[in-house]
């Protein structure tokens, strides 16, 4: 299993009374290649079950295993790669710099070909010279993307990558998410608040409830992978029937009946 989260809870202290359940008895498990979307109102514990995964912050309760390591453990071996809401980039480094670290940091070869080849799909070629500061918010986290992927990582780690950027640029890096992550078989965690962007992307879709941070419903999507996820299906019936069903687990109506969902 790439990813086992049990029982797992986060209580963050306030003052007094004011402590914060962020997530409560969360049970999650994410298979080799499969791909998982996070989906739930905002303060509903999407980050901060993110963060606990990729050690960033650790549970007040409940165990995750990643790779079958702690999630200490997985970080220490950097099994994945990380792109977040923020892009993260080093402002003294220029594009193709920013890229090209975690592969300077292990010393792997054919570097220079390795990062050309990202810049190539996340469509800044042309500003690999470029410093951060000099860039879109859409673009910075583009190049975040193309460095979370510099290692070719087993499991990528994703917290709404794609707020920043434009529908159309949205759309084709959804696409080519897709296509990357059944290619390399990387199992991918994604956060988003867009239901269709969850259905395109994700074999199943995790839905949450605030307050305390709940998994409400997990939704099997079934459209296929990879390259059976073209552009027509975003046209299809299908596609339809499971952004609906989506919205149904979201605004909490009653899901019975409606095919490939599984209550819990
Ligand atoms: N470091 C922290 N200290 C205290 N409370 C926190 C901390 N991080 C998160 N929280 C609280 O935990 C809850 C869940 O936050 P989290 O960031 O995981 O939500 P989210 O689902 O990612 O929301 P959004 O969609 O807005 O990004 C919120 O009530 C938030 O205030
Ligand atoms: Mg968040």
């Amino acid at each position: 299993m790439t990813v086992v989260v049990e029982g797992v809870s986060k209580v963050f202290p306030g003052k007094g009374s004011d402590e914060v359940t962020a997530l409560s008895d969360i049970d999650l498990t994410v298979g080799d290649g499969e791909f998982v979307s996070l989906i739930g109102p905002s303060g509903c514990g999407k980050s901060t079950l993110l963060r606990l995964i990729a050690d960033l912050d650790s549970p007040t309760g409940g165990t995750l295993t990643v790779f079958d390591k702690t999630p200490r453990q997985a970080r220490l071996d950097q099994d994945y790669g990380i792109a977040f809401q923020q892009a993260g980039l080093l402002p003294w480094r220029s594009v193709r710099a920013n890229v090209e670290l975690p592969l300077q940091l292990h010393k792997v070869a054919g570097r220079k070909e390795r990062v050309n080849e990202l810049l190539e799909m996340v469509g800044l070629s042309d500003f690999a010279d470029r410093y951060p500061d000099e860039l879109s918010g859409g673009m910075q986290q583009r190049v975040a993307i193309a460095r979370a992927f510099a290692e070719k990582p087993k499991l990528l780690l994703m917290d709404e990558p794609f707020g920043a950027l434009d529908e159309m640029t949205r759309e084709r890096m959804q696409g080519e998410l897709v296509r990357l992550a059944s290619e390399s078989g990387a199992a991918v965690i994604f956060v988003t608040h867009s239901i269709p962007e969850a259905v395109f992307l994700s074999d199943r879709v995790v839905v949450m409830s605030p307050r305390p941070g709940r998994i409400r419903e997990i939704l099997s999507v079934d459209l296929g992978r990879g390259v059976d996820r073209g552009e027509g299906l975003r046209e299809d019936t299908s596609f339809f029937e499971r952004v609906s069903a989506v919205r149904e687990a979201l605004h909490g109506g009653a899901p019975t009946g409606v095919r490939g969902v599984e209550t819990r």
